[in-house]
C-alpha cells in the first residue's frame, strides 16, 4: 500500500471501495527461479507511485515465461482481485519462450493495438531493437491489460506514452477514477459535450 496522496474531498466521485488495484506481473523465468533480481516489477512500482496522486494498492506476481501460469495470473488479477490495470513487464520479444503477447491475447474480451503501436512508435526513437517487442494490451472484464518489455529503461519510455490515456481508458470501464501528479504527468480526459 502506497502512501495516500490526495484527500478523498479533492476528488471527484470517488468512494472509499473505489481505491484503484493495479495488478504488476513480471514475467522471467529467471526472476521467478531467484537467479536474477526483479527489476521490472519494482520500476513498474517506482513509476505508478510517481504519476498517481490518488489513492492505489498494488498486488505484484513474479511468474515464469509459461503459457497456463500467464494466462491463470491474468484471470485471477481480473477476475478475483479486481484490478483496473494490470501491467506486465518481460516476454514480449521474439525468443522462444517469450509468450507475454499471446497469453495476454488469449484471456482478452477486446484487443487495444493502439497501446501497442505506440509504444513501440516512441521506443524506436531510442533503440532500434524497439521493433523486436510484440507488446500490446487488452480489455478483460474491468481490466486494462498492458504488456511492456522487461528493461526497466523500456518501462519509463513505455508507460510515459500510454499513461496519459489510461485513466479515461479506466473510466470507461466504470473503475476508479486515477489522478496523476499533474507536474509529472497530464491524464487526457476528452470535454464532456
Ligand atoms: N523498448 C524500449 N523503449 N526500450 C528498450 O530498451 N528493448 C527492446 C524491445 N523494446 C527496448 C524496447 C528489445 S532489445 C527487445 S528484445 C524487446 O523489447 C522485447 O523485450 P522483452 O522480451 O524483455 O519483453
Amino acid at each position: 500500500m502506497v502512501e495516500v496522496k490526495a484527500s478523498l474531498s479533492e476528488r471527484p466521485f470517488v468512494s472509499d471501495t473505489d481505491q484503484a488495484k493495479i495488478g504488476i506481473v513480471t514475467v522471467s523465468d529467471r526472476a521467478s527461479r531467484g537467479e536474477y533480481e526483479d527489476r521490472g516489477g519494482p520500476a513498474i512500482l517506482d513509476y505508478l507511485s510517481e504519476v498517481l496522486s490518488s489513492d492505489w494498492t498494488s498486488v505484484a506476481r513474479i511468474i515464469p515465461d509459461e503459457l497456463s501460469t500467464i494466462i491463470e495470473t491474468l484471470k485471477e488479477l481480473s477476475d478475483q482481485e479486481q484490478c483496473c490495470l494490470i501491467v506486465t513487464t518481460g516476454g514480449t520479444g521474439p525468443a522462444k519462450r517469450d509468450i507475454t503477447p499471446e497469453a495476454t491475447l488469449s484471456v482478452a474480451d477486446k484487443e487495444m493495438p493502439g497501446f501497442g503501436e505506440l509504444m513501440r512508435k516512441v521506443s524506436l526513437e531510442k533503440v532500434p531493437t524497439a521493433i523486436l517487442s510484440r507488446q500490446t494490451a487488452v480489455i478483460r472484464g474491468g481490466a486494462l491489460i498492458v504488456n511492456l518489455p522487461g528493461q526497466p529503461k523500456a518501462i519509463q519510455e513505455c508507460l510515459d506514452a500510454v499513461f496519459p490515456a489510461i485513466p479515461y481508458c479506466i473510466d470507461l470501464l466504470e473503475g476508479p477514477y486515477l489522478e496523476t501528479n499533474e507536474e509529472r504527468l497530464v491524464a487526457f480526459r476528452p470535454k464532456k459535450k
